[in-house]
Formats: C-alpha cells, structure tokens, sequence
C-alpha cells in the first residue's frame, strides 16, 4: 500500500491554551476511501487544513513522500470564485486550465466533457453558477476538483445543505470516484452517508480512532 501522507504525533491548538487535537497519528493510503465523523466543533474541518497544510501543527509532523496534489472542497455550498458570474463549464474547467476563458485544447475539452456526463450536468453547462441548487453547485466544485487530478480528493461535509435525494445521487458519485481508484476522504456526521467507505475515523476528546464498521 503506497502511504500518500503520515500525520506524526500531531498536535493542534488555535490559541496556544485550548488544545484541540492531540498527538493524532494517522495514515492515507492510495486508493483509501476514508470517512472522518465526529460532532460538531470536533476539529475536523481543522484536521483537513492541517492535511492539506492551509495551517501548521502545533507540534507533530506531517510527512507527504513525493509532492502529493490535493483536491479540497470546502464545507460551503458556494463558490471561491463568489459571485463570479461565470457558467458551469467555465468553473468546472478551471480544474484543468488555471485561467478563464483561456483557449482549451481538444484533448481538455474531451474530459471536460466527460467530467459533465458523469456528474449529470452536461444539460446545465451553459448555465450561470448563480442559478445552481446546492447539490448542483456541490457537484461543480467536486468536479471541478476532479479535473485537476488530485492523489487526494478531500471533502467537508459534501452533503450538508443539500436535499435528501440530492444527497443520495452525490453520494453515490462519491462512490462511483472511489471505483475509479481515487483516494478520498470526506467528511460527514451521518453513520448512514459510510456505506462503501473502506475506512472509517472518528474524532473525539479520545483523540482520533478508526472506528471497525
Ligand atoms: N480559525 C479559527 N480560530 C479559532 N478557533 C477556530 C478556528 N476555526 C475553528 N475553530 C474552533 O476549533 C474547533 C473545531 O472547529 P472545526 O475544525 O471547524 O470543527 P468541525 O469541522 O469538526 O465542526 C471549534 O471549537 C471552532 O470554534
Ligand atoms: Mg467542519
């Protein structure tokens, strides 16, 4: 099992007083579909900056063993790119070329193409991304991400904010990404939304355990 990244003994504080996570030790390996549970204010979300190195720890170290892409879809259901007016297929393609409205190749148009088949949102491409429902816009950002061709696609709370029946379609996208050997790790606080997970990890005041389904 290739390991992508080692959380070493980490410890986090925001404040320097209060400690939120304590000398966590834990693994990703390729292809690992990982669900992260714990309440509300747990330190998940923390957890995955400190993954995705958006904040240090406090001690501890984290170890990548190559420079590992990361593809992270925040907890929102909007937009970095705010209110942008911009078309799905214009956000979703910023996954592969950086900079809007810039000439895309053939080969780039291709994947695009079949990013928006996958993700049922080929007949809303020509749409602007302000008229989008929050599982709709969920599924932009995540295929967005897709594009990029991330070793680690990390997700908070996919599937917060969105309808019930939305919910189960993204659900079963996240899936079907896992099926095609990606490596995931999302976040949820519903034991039901784990199905299919091949890990699953909770955080509590315990520290950080993989919990066996
Ligand atoms: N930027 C920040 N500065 C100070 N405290 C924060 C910051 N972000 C989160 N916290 C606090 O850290 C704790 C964990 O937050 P978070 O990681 O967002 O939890 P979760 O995602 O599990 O709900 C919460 O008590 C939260 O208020
Ligand atoms: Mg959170």
């Amino acid at each position: 099992m290739e390991e992508l990244i080692k959380l070493d003994n980490i410890s986090f504080s925001y404040d320097n007083k209060n400690i939120l996570l304590q000398n966590v030790n834990f693994n990703i390996y390729r292809s690992d579909f990982i669900g992260l549970v714990g309440v509300n204010g747990s330190g998940k979300s923390t957890l995955l900056k400190l993954i995705t190195g958006v904040i240090k720890p406090t001690s501890g170290s984290i170890i990548c063993n190559k420079k590992i892409k990361f593809g992270y879809v925040n907890q929102t259901t909007s937009l970095e790119e705010g209110a942008f007016p911009a078309t799905v297929y214009e956000i979703v393609s910023l996954g592969i070329c950086k900079k809007p409205f810039r000439f895309i190749n053939k080969e780039d148009k291709n994947k695009i193409e079949q990013v928006l088949e996958l993700f049922g949102l080929s007949k809303l491409k020509d749409k602007s991304i302000n008229s989008l429902s929050g599982g709709q816009m969920q599924k932009v950002k995540i295929a967005k991400v897709l594009l990029s061709n991330p070793d680690l696609i990390i997700l908070d709370e996919p599937t917060t904010g969105i309808d019930t029946i939305s919910q189960e379609v993204l659900l079963e996208l996240i899936r079907h990404l896992h099926a095609m050997k990606k490596t995931i790790l999302f976040v949820s606080h519903n034991v039901k939304e784990l199905e299919g997970c091949t890990r699953v990890v909770e955080i509590s005041d315990n520290g950080i355990v993989e919990v066996n389904k």
